[in-house]
C-alpha cells in the first residue's frame, strides 16, 4: 500500500512531453512504478503524433517499457489535448518556450528541463536538497502571470552537478572564486547527438550555449531566497565545456577560493555532514545521500560512480589543497537522472508533499 503524502488516496496523474528523446524515455522509466505519479500520457512532435510509442521511439537502454505503454498513441504537446494536470517537459529548447507556457496558462503544473525559463527572476529552479525553500517563487510567479498553472523548472545537468557538490561548502566557507571545467557525457546532447565520428576518440572543447548556462544557473541555485525574490550568489566563477566519448556522467574539476578557506579534512566533514534540506528526507526519488565523497586516489569515475544512488547520488573525490587557490576537487553525476528527469520528478514529489499539487 502506497502511503501517499497530505492524506492524499490516488496517484496523480501525469504526462511526459517530449516522451521519445533521451530525458523523456529516463522519465518513461522512473514513473513506471512511481508511488505517488501515474504516467497517463506520452507526447511528442507532430512527426510521432498518433503513431504507437513503440513504433516511434528508439528506445535507447535498458528493458523497454511495459507492452501496454509501447502501444499507446503518442499525442500532440497540446494543452488542450493532453489531459493529466502535471506535465514534465523533456523538449528541446526551441520549442519547450511556447508549449511550456501554454500548458502553465492552461492552468498545469509544468516541470521543465528546458533552459528557457531557467533565470526568469519568479520562476523556481530548483534541487530540492539545495534549495527547496525557492519553490516560494511560485506564489509570485501565480500573481504576477495571473496564473494557476505553474512553471518549475530543474537545471542545466553540469551546473547541478556542480551546485550539489558545492552547497555545503558555500554554506560553511563562503565560496568566493570558482573555476571549473567539464567532461560532459554523450547522452548529455540528446538522441542522435552528436555523430559518433566527431567524438569517438575526441574531445569537443565546445558545447553551444553551455558555459553562460552553467555559471548563471549555479548563482541562481546557491542564492537565497526572501521577499519574492531570488539573490544570486556573488561570486566569480568561470567555466569550460568539454563532450567527451563517455555515454552517461558529466565528471567536473573544480577549484575554488574562499571568504574562510577549509583545510581539505574541514571540506570533506562539511560535505560528509550534509543531508540537504530536512523537507526533502523521505521523498520516494531522493537518495539516502544525495552526495557522497570517495577517498579513493582515482575517482569519481563515470564507468564506476555514475549510478550512485540510482543516478541521483553525486559523487566528489580528489579534495585537496590548491597552489592558486584554495582547494580542488572533482565532482561526478549522472546527466540524465539526477542533471534532468531524476531531478525533476524530485521536484514534483517537493511539490507533491507541500502541498502545491493538492488542487491536482
Ligand atoms: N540529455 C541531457 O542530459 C539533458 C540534461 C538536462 C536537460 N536537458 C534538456 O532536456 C530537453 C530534452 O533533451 P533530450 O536530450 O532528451 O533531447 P532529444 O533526445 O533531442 O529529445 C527531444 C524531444 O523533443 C521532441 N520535440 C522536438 N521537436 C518538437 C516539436 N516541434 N514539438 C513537440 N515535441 C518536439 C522530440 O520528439 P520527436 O521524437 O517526435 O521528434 C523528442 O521527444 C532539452 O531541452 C535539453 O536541453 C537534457
Amino acid at each position: 500500500m502506497t502511503n501517499f503524502p497530505r492524506g492524499r488516496k490516488k496517484k496523480w496523474p501525469v504526462a511526459v512531453l517530449g516522451a521519445t528523446g533521451a530525458v523523456g524515455q529516463m522519465f518513461v522509466r522512473l514513473l513506471a512504478d512511481h508511488p505517488w505519479f501515474e504516467l497517463k500520457e506520452l507526447a511528442a512532435s507532430e512527426r510521432s503524433a498518433g503513431k504507437k510509442y513503440g513504433d516511434v521511439v528508439r528506445w535507447l537502454e535498458g528493458d523497454a517499457p511495459s507492452r501496454e505503454v509501447m502501444q499507446r498513441r503518442v499525442t500532440a504537446c497540446e494543452a488542450g489535448v493532453v489531459s493529466a494536470p502535471i506535465v514534465f517537459s523533456a523538449l528541446d529548447a526551441a520549442v519547450a518556450g511556447e508549449v511550456e507556457l501554454a500548458f502553465a496558462r492552461a492552468g498545469k503544473i509544468v516541470l521543465s528541463n528546458a533552459k528557457n525559463f531557467r533565470m526568469e527572476p519568479d520562476v523556481p529552479l530548483v534541487i530540492p536538497e539545495v534549495n527547496a525553500d525557492h519553490m516560494a517563487l511560485l506564489e509570485c510567479q501565480r500573481r504576477n502571470r495571473g496564473w494557476e498553472g505553474a512553471i518549475v523548472t530543474n537545471a542545466n545537468c553540469s551546473a547541478t552537478v556542480a551546485a550539489v557538490a558545492l552547497a555545503p561548502l558555500h554554506q560553511s566557507f563562503g565560496i568566493q572564486q570558482l573555476f571549473l571545467s567539464t567532461m560532459q557525457a554523450v547522452s548529455g546532447a540528446g538522441y542522435p547527438g552528436v555523430p559518433s565520428l566527431d567524438i569517438l576518440g575526441n574531445v569537443i572543447p565546445y558545447i553551444a550555449d553551455e558555459e553562460p548556462k552553467l555559471e548563471r544557473e549555479m548563482l541562481k541555485l546557491l542564492g537565497t531566497y526572501a521577499d519574492d525574490e531570488i539573490t544570486s550568489a556573488a561570486f566569480k566563477v568561470s567555466a569550460h565545456t568539454n563532450r567527451v566519448p563517455v555515454e552517461h556522467g558529466h565528471t567536473i574539476c573544480m577549484t575554488i577560493g574562499f571568504e574562510s578557506p577549509p583545510t581539505p579534512e574541514a571540506a570533506i566533514s562539511a560535505m560528509r555532514g550534509w543531508e540537504g534540506s530536512e523537507v526533502t528526507k523521505g521523498l520516494p526519488s531522493r537518495p539516502e545521500h544525495p552526495l557522497v565523497v570517495s577517498d579513493a586516489l582515482d575517482r569519481p569515475q563515470p564507468k564506476r560512480d555514475v549510478n550512485a544512488g540510482d543516478g541521483m547520488t553525486v559523487t566528489v573525490g580528489r579534495v585537496r589543497r590548491d597552489a592558486v587557490l584554495d582547494l580542488r576537487l572533482v565532482a561526478l553525476g549522472h546527466n540524465t537522472v539526477r542533471g534532468a528527469a531524476g531531478g525533476s520528478v524530485l521536484n514534483a514529489e517537493l511539490l507533491a508533499f507541500t502541498g502545491a499539487l493538492d488542487k491536482a
